[in-house]
């Protein structure tokens, strides 16, 4: 059967003008921002090549991207609605709705997954009342299943907020990130690095193993004051 002619689109787009979070007056940039997305269009062969940026940017000034604010970072590139949201929709990075101030990605991909990924997801979602897709009822936490975060040496783990990654996870280093969390701090973990270079690995990939802290970027509470 021929794949031509298809009628129907492969993905349903979101009515572009629902009822919007955002006025026309709030959509719109600041000459600091404008700036900075003129830098970034320099940096690509044509200006399309920002909106990986131009999304983010918009992501940490508007906090999610609701269908307003995607068609505002494809008019600033000329892209259609429809590339644009396909941009926005591939990458789980991009929240297209509104998360709480942590949001809390437990990766439950292959080997996270036997690891324990799903016994630390359910034991999250067990702490905090939710089930993964959803947000506390006082905001403070999204829980979310998140595919491969390209760190399985250090399986189980989570990352917060796209930014800080928390290796090994147990239950008691989830009650106490949850605890400081809530109490607006995020708590340094002990993680396992494995070496860079193959002189380093030395054939062994997990004996040669190191002791680092995580690295650590603000929470998106932060960002947002
Ligand atoms: S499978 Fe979890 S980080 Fe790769």
């Amino acid at each position: 059967m021929s794949t031509f002619g298809i009628q129907q689109p492969i993905v349903e787009l979101p009515d572009q003008d629902p009822e919007r979070d955002f006025s026309d007056e709030e959509l719109v940039w600041t000459e600091e921002e404008q700036e900075q997305i003129e830098a970034w269009e320099e940096q690509y062969a044509d200006e399309q090549g920002a909106i990986m940026k131009v999304l983010w940017l918009a992501q940490e000034k508007f906090g999610y991207l609701p269908p307003e604010v995607i068609k505002l970072c494809g008019e600033t590139l000329d892209m259609s609605f429809s590339q644009t949201y396909g941009v926005a929709t591939f990458y789980h990075q991009y929240f297209k709705e509104e998360k709480g101030s942590y949001v809390l990605d437990v990766c439950t991909c292959f080997t996270c997954q036997v690891c324990g990924g799903y016994d630390i997801l359910h034991y999250l979602e067990e702490k905090l009342d939710v089930h993964a897709g959803e947000t506390t009822d006082d905001g403070m936490f999204t829980v979310q299943e998140a595919e491969c975060l390209g760190s399985c040496g250090s399986a189980p783990m989570m990352e917060i907020t796209n930014g800080v990654y928390v290796h090994q996870l147990t239950p008691e280093k989830i009650d106490d990130l949850i605890e400081s969390l809530r109490a607006g701090e995020v708590p340094e973990f002990t993680s396992v690095t494995l070496p860079q270079d193959e002189d380093e690995m030395d054939g062994n990939r997990r004996t040669d193993v190191e002791n680092t802290t995580t690295y650590e970027t603000q929470p998106r509470a932060e960002h947002m004051e």
